[in-house]
């Protein structure tokens, strides 16, 4: 599949987001968090890189979001990891909102 092959999926719509926050959303076999960052909205893997905990149970200040587990920590913008233990970027998705959709190219 090329990247053209790739399709906007609906995710979850923008009024059941956690304002200002995580949410995790489950999309087939796939554990997202979708974040209400202070900039945008942007969709990663739920999982973290470092093992295996679900982000969406860590703090979120608007971009960064903190590990549960051993606090590694991620850039929502960019999934790159900010803090160890967390050396891994983070799997980041292309988001758009399409009519009150947070819709991501898979
Ligand atoms: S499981 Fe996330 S930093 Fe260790």
């Amino acid at each position: 599949m090329t990247a053209r092959d790739k399709v906007w999926t609906d995710v979850i719509a923008v009024r059941d987001l956690e304002p200002g926050d995580s949410t995790p959303v489950t999309l087939g076999s796939r554990a997202l968090a979708v974040f209400d960052a202070t900039d945008g909205i942007y969709v990663s893997l739920a999982r973290c890189t470092h093992g295996a905990a679900n982000l969406c149970d860590g703090h979120f200040d608007g971009r960064f979001i903190e590990c549960p587990l051993h606090q590694g920590l991620f850039d929502v913008q960019t999934g790159a990891a900010k803090a160890a233990p967390a050396r891994v970027s983070l799997r980041m998705f292309d988001t758009r909102v399409m009519d009150g959709m947070v819709q991501i190219r898979v």
